[in-house]
């Protein structure tokens, strides 16, 4: 017989080993947004755990999204790799001409093009074992194809950061069917961002709790054994910029009441003129705006080719575009509306924050950064498209690309040369099957010194391991979380 020390020991290892196999055979990866983190944050805040994930991993210095830079069409072009026009999210809401109705976030939104499969739908389509998870990634929890995805949980605001993660981990850890891919979304700082800004010390203490969940998920990767099996790739969908009462404009007053529709938000409004009144509206916003000096009308044969906005019904017939630091009608009547929901007091000084101008204005900039086996230590690569990251996805995860408008040169420069046979589909195969055997060997034997290891292994909990590396962190989540729904995403 064994003397107990050692058996508990050799059994807690045997747990450990198990814990390993159970995931999945195949590359694993998650993708983190941090919606509306400007790409830039990194210099003005103190990050340490992010940016300890930019220095060992992979990281470039912004990305270009896709126009409007709004969180819904840059979300899907993430998991898409295909422009707004092709997927056909083109807003955070638009018109549809058909139904004659403003459409909001909903399946209808996200089932436009039934070709363009989601890269958790596009996983799964491969089979042998693959299973997809969506944590409140926007049109996560929609059905593509007919088909709903192993793992999806929809948006919930304020829901606590900190069981997000914990799900994400669990769903890897799946011993029936372990996730190998993970889209996990997280609404700050856009939502506060919003209301007060993103210079504000709200958004700076966001920032610090964005930082602190990301130490929280890499502690749990770690804690389970898992982070050099796990890729991670962090990233936003767009930046943020501070505008003031002073810089809105108001629009409607050059139009007629009565005689269009609109839809979206600042700076960038769509107007779909009633029947008979295109010219009318469109030479008076034009008039409009040469008086003004601070938005720009486009109708839709002048939409600029690079947005690859215009190819789609959904595309209004105009576009009223605010200039960088200016906004729109929406913005006021929504900035009261702020002030009375935070209980703050309105002044010409109050910031409140906008994006969705031209990816090409600095402050739209996403952040990118990725770690893990797959991925290239200590490197910078040069800013590279939204859209080009669905085929850095697909090579993580080791699957060929659905034909998208992305380039597959930015994953080539992202991921590491494959090592020789490390992280092969066989290696990890006959360490799973070891595993199991072993384990099974054994499992007699386990489930006697079970019973009398529990008691002794308690301590070793999770929540022990992770205050020892962490203290006192991760605590205040719940508490620190204003139940909110967002106002504009
Ligand atoms: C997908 O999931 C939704 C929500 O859980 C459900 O209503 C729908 O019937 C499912 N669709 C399919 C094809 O399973
Ligand atoms: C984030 O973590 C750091 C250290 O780990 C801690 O000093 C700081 O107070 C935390 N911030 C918040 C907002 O919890
Ligand atoms: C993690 O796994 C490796 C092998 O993959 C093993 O050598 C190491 O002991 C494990 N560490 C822990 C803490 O289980
Ligand atoms: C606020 O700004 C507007 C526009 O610049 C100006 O007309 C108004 O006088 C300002 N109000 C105050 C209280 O400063
Ligand atoms: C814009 O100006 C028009 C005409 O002065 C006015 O009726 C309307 O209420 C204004 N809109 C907003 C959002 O203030
Ligand atoms: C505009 O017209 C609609 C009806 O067409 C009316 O409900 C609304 O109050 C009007 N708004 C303004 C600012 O006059
Ligand atoms: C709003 O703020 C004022 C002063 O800043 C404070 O006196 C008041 O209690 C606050 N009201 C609420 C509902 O928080
Ligand atoms: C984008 O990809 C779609 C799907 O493959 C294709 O139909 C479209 O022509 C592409 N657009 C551009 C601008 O390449
Ligand atoms: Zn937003």
């Amino acid at each position: 017989m064994f003397s107990q020390p050692i058996s508990l020991k050799f059994l807690y290892f045997l747990v450990l080993i198990s814990s390993v196999t159970c995931i999945s055979k195949h590359p694993v990866l998650i993708v983190v947004s941090f919606d509306a983190f400007r790409y830039n944050f990194f210099e003005t805040e103190n990050l340490p755990y992010m940016q300890l994930i930019k220095t060992k991993g992979t990281h470039a210095e912004y990305l270009y999204n896709v126009f409007p830079t709004k969180t819904f069409p840059n979300h899907h072009s993430i998991a898409t790799g295909v422009f707004p026009e092709v997927h056909g999210v083109i807003g955070n809401s638009y018109y549809d001409p058909e139904i004659k109705k403003v459409m909001k976030m909903g399946p209808g939104m996200y089932n436009y093009n039934d070709r363009v499969k989601p890269i958790w739908r596009w996983n799964e389509d491969q089979g042998n074992g693959r299973y997809s998870g969506t944590f409140m990634w926007p049109g996560g929890d929609y059905s593509y194809q007919g088909k709903n995805i192993t793992y999806s949980v929809g948006f919930q605001a304020g829901y606590d950061w900190k069981k997000r993660v914990d799900q994400v981990i669990k769903w890897i850890l799946d011993p029936d069917k372990p996730a190998n891919l993970v889209m996990l979304y997280f609404e700050e700082p856009d939502t506060h961002g919003h209301a007060f800004g993103p210079n504000s010390v709200i958004i700076k203490d966001l920032l610090e709790k964005l930082d602190n969940i990301t130490g929280y998920l890499h502690a749990q990767l770690e804690h389970h054994n898992l982070s050099d099996k796990v890729n991670v790739v962090q990233l936003s969908d767009h930046g943020m910029t501070a505008v003031s009462p002073p810089f809105f404009i108001n629009i409607t007053q050059y139009i007629t009441n009565g005689t269009y529709e609109w839809a979206g938000a600042s700076p960038a409004i769509q107007i779909i003129p009633h029947e008979g009144h295109e010219d009318i509206i469109y030479s008076a916003l034009k008039k409009g705006s040469k008086e003004n000096g601070h938005f720009k009308v486009y109708k839709k044969s002048e939409y600029l080719d690079r947005w690859h906005y215009k190819n789609n019904p959904r595309s209004p017939p105009i576009l009223v575009m605010a200039d960088e630091g200016y906004a729109l009608d929406d913005l006021i009547i929504s900035a009261p509306q702020y002030a009375k929901k935070y209980n703050f007091t309105l002044t010409n000084q109050s910031e409140f924050g906008v994006h969705g101008y031209d990816y090409t204005v600095k402050d739209m900039h996403p952040y990118f950064m990725a770690i893990g086996p797959k991925i290239k230590k200590e490197t910078k690569v040069d800013p590279f498209n939204t859209v080009d990251l669905f085929n850095l996805f697909c090579a993580i995860l080791e699957i060929s690309p659905t034909k998208n408008n992305g380039s597959s040169t930015p994953a080539s420069h992202v991921l590491a040369a494959a090592g020789p046979g490390k992280y092969s589909v066989g290696t990890i195969l006959m360490m799973s099957i070891g595993g199991v055997l072993v384990a099974l060997l054994l499992v007699s034997l386990a489930v006697v010194f079970t019973l009398m290891a529990i008691k002794r292994q308690q301590n070793i909990t999770t929540a022990a391991a992770l205050n020892k590396r962490f203290p006192q962190t991760f605590q205040n989540y719940i508490e620190a979380q204003h139940l909110l729904e967002p106002e504009e995403a």
